[in-house]
């Protein structure tokens, strides 16, 4: 039984075999000969608000021959207190696989191992591997393979989108800087997780740099609050929401610790001369982007918000061959 509920816990191949896949479901759209989900019904247990998530898989799962059935979490008895294993052993009964948006990662984690179904992670606190994936599809479909590039992530280093990517540098051979405030940055045992090798710390004027190699892949993740080192030759700008889904009673402060944390034409003067920005969405214009910056860049973004789409397509048809 196959899950995808994170990319921490996927492999390079597995991504790889996704990421090639996609190619043929965006190329194949209008055809549409491939059913795999033929006869199944997929749930989408979803606990927080979603656009772009939601309806990709809706329709995903729809194009793939089989029906969506949508469960807002608050709506079933998982909102009143049914625990999550029970949830999953009714569902898995009735149900072929489920997409789950949530808090904990543990609950995706429980729902997999109670339900007997692929389970998809659409979110959680700690990782959202669906959208990285995307991310990467939609960097290579515009300038070739990502191994050996440098990205620059912008913003809160420490919420799922950073660690998930985190994982996918260190897989997939290429240069991750986060460029985040001290207490924004991802913990250190987190780059133990992903299999560095090594990990040291320099020490400069302009605020400590630590670099963690990942020697089988030639993978590297570099932290620093220092912006413009990090976004100095960069091949993609990424930037995400400073309040994430469950954090907005701290949206003051956030506001406060983040600001200067953006992406604008300043910064996008420090990267390489065709540099892509991308942005996950919701964007919040004059906050981690600028508006110039933004409509400068949302065709690539709005292509990003598109491969949703094809990259999941692939992700289903790989839980279900
Ligand atoms: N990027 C993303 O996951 O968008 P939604 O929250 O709209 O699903």
């Amino acid at each position: 039984m196959k899950h995808l509920l994170s990319l921490e816990s996927m492999s390079r191949k597995d991504m790889e075999a996704v990421l090639q896949n996609a190619v043929v479901f965006k190329a194949q759209r209008k055809d549409n000969r491939q059913h795999p989900l033929a006869g199944q019904t997929w749930a989408l247990i979803f606990s927080k608000s979603s656009t772009r998530t939601r309806v990709s898989f809706e329709v995903g799962i729809h194009e793939l021959g089989g029906q969506p059935l949508f469960l807002n979490a608050n709506d079933i008895q998982l909102g009143r207190g049914e625990p999550i294993k029970d949830t999953a052993r009714v569902l898995g009964r009735m149900i072929h696989g489920a997409v789950i948006r949530t808090f904990a990662q543990s609950d995706v984690e429980e729902f997999a191992q109670f339900s007997g179904i692929p389970t998809i992670n659409a979110l959680t606190d700690h990782e959202h591997p669906c959208q990285i994936l995307s991310d990467i599809f939609t960097y290579q479909e515009k300038r070739g393979p990502i191994q050996g590039k440098v990205v620059t992530f912008v913003g809160d280093g420490a919420c799922n989108v950073p660690i998930s990517w985190i994982f996918a540098a260190a897989k997939l051979g290429f240069e991750l800087r986060i460029a985040a405030p001290k207490n924004y940055q991802p913990p250190l045992a987190l780059l133990e997780r992903a299999g560095a090798s090594h990990v040291h710390t320099e020490a400069r004027p302009e605020g400590e740099i630590i670099r963690a190699d990942f020697r089988s892949s030639g993978g590297k993740v570099v932290l620093t609050s220092d912006l413009t080192f990090a976004a100095g030759g960069a091949d993609l700008l990424y930037t995400d929401v400073w309040v994430s889904m469950g954090k907005e009673a701290e949206a003051v402060q956030r506001i406060k610790d983040l600001s200067g944390y953006q992406i604008n034409a300043a910064l996008m003067k420090l990267a390489k001369p065709d540099v892509l920005v991308m942005h996950c969405l919701p964007a919040y214009r004059g906050k981690e982007i600028d508006e110039q910056t933004f409509e400068a860049s949302a065709p690539t973004i709005f292509d990003e918000a598109e491969n949703r789409l094809h990259v999941q397509k692939a992700i289903l048809s790989w839980l279900v061959p």
